[in-house]
């Protein structure tokens, strides 16, 4: 066996002397059924990288895949049981070593990346293909910053594409704290929209320095007392309702949301609004994440997009960041550090 910081044995082989720190769970289910496990080192195929894990978040897209809830999910995650034992989906490390055929990476570097399907990244190494959406870090952001920048913006980049909104323009963002919506308003902000935001009234002062103009107590319901109209509402914690949201959007307002709805509302309704050519619903189904990562690089490189983190859990207690996670109380992006 072959070891890349002592230099005995054979990459060949598939694996490392060397053993790792990693979640593992035994098929899908809630937190409890995680544990930590000691795992050989994979070593990087062609075309692949090994990855010395420095952070990865804990997000709801890893509780999704955990639980393998919606069902759907496990068509993408692994049917009938999950394709890695390991949980997450993001990351933020060095390349420790790079697999046959790799260009454009090389050991040392700082790289950070995200598949919403799942990665392993719950560890203390990944490998990673360099055909995923696997980018350099902005050279001024911590680990932690770097995959503040990933699960949740790439949802908020795949939401806000689907609608065309102008400079001046105004935009509701409801869950402003969430990590979909803390990142869909700074995006806003950057494109010169006038965006509103409703959020926790504790938070209003943090979802203000983001971009948002104004913002309303989620605990109330004035968001939804008629006033200027919105040319877009947007739902990223799913907990609104198109024919509540109507009354303050414009004519041809969009509304969009994060979440299917009650009876999956949010389905259907795109296809009957579009018939109706008034106010809109549009549910996206995201895709291209290395697009999105990009497009969030360059507001990050421009100081237009910064992380907000919540708190940061160690390895051994991911069942409690889980658990957390599921509370839906975080602000911005939970991390893990595999130590
Ligand atoms: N469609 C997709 O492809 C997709 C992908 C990923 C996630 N999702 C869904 O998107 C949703 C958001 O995910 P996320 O990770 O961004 O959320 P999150 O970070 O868990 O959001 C939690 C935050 O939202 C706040 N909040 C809760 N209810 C609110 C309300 N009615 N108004 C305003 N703020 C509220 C919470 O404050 P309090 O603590 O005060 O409640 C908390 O600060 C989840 O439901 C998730 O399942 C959808």
């Amino acid at each position: 066996m072959h070891c890349f910081e002592c230099g005995i044995g054979d990459p060949a082989a598939g694996t490392y002397a060397r053993t790792v720190r990693t979640t593992h769970r035994p098929g899908y289910g809630p937190p409890e059924i995680l544990s930590i496990r000691d795992q050989p080192i994979p070593a990087p195929g062609p075309g692949e990288l090994l990855v010395r894990v420095r952070a990865a978040s804990v997000n709801r897209t890893d509780s999704g895949v955990l639980r393998g809830k919606p069902f759907i999910f496990r068509f993408f995650a692994g049917f009938p049981n999950p394709r890695f034992s390991a949980t997450g989906c993001d990351f933020a490390g060095e390349v420790e070593a790079v697999g046959a055929g790799v260009t454009g990476f090389s050991p040392s570097d700082r790289v950070y990346g995200l598949d919403d399907t799942g990665l392993g990244s719950h560890a203390q190494y990944l490998v990673v293909s360099t055909a995923k959406a696997v980018l350099h870090m902005p050279e001024r952001l911590t680990y932690a910053e770097a995959v503040g920048c990933t699960e949740g913006a790439y949802y908020a980049v795949n939401f806000l594409n689907k609608v065309t909104v102008s400079p001046g323009q105004r935009v509701l963002v409801i869950g402003g704290t969430g990590a979909i919506g803390s990142a869909a308003i700074q995006i806003l902000a950057a494109q010169g929209v006038r965006v509103d935001a409703v959020c926790p009234a504790e938070h209003a002062e943090l979802v203000r320095s983001l971009g948002a103009t104004e913002t309303f107590d989620s605990a109330r319901r004035d968001h939804l007392v008629p006033g200027d109209p919105y040319d877009a509402v947007f739902d990223a914690v799913g907990k609104s309702r198109f024919h509540d949201c109507r009354p303050i959007m414009a004519a041809h307002g969009v509304y969009l949301s994060s979440e299917l709805g009650p009876r999956g509302e949010n389905l259907v309704l795109p296809a009957t609004t579009r018939v109706a050519r008034g106010q809109r619903v549009i549910f996206p189904i995201p895709r291209n994440v290395r697009g999105s990562l990009v497009s969030v690089r360059e507001l990050v490189e421009r100081g237009a997009f910064r992380a907000v983190i919540d708190r940061t859990y160690a390895l051994d207690d991911v069942q409690d960041a889980f658990r957390y996670v599921e509370s839906g109380q975080k602000v911005g992006t939970v991390v893990l550090d595999p130590g």
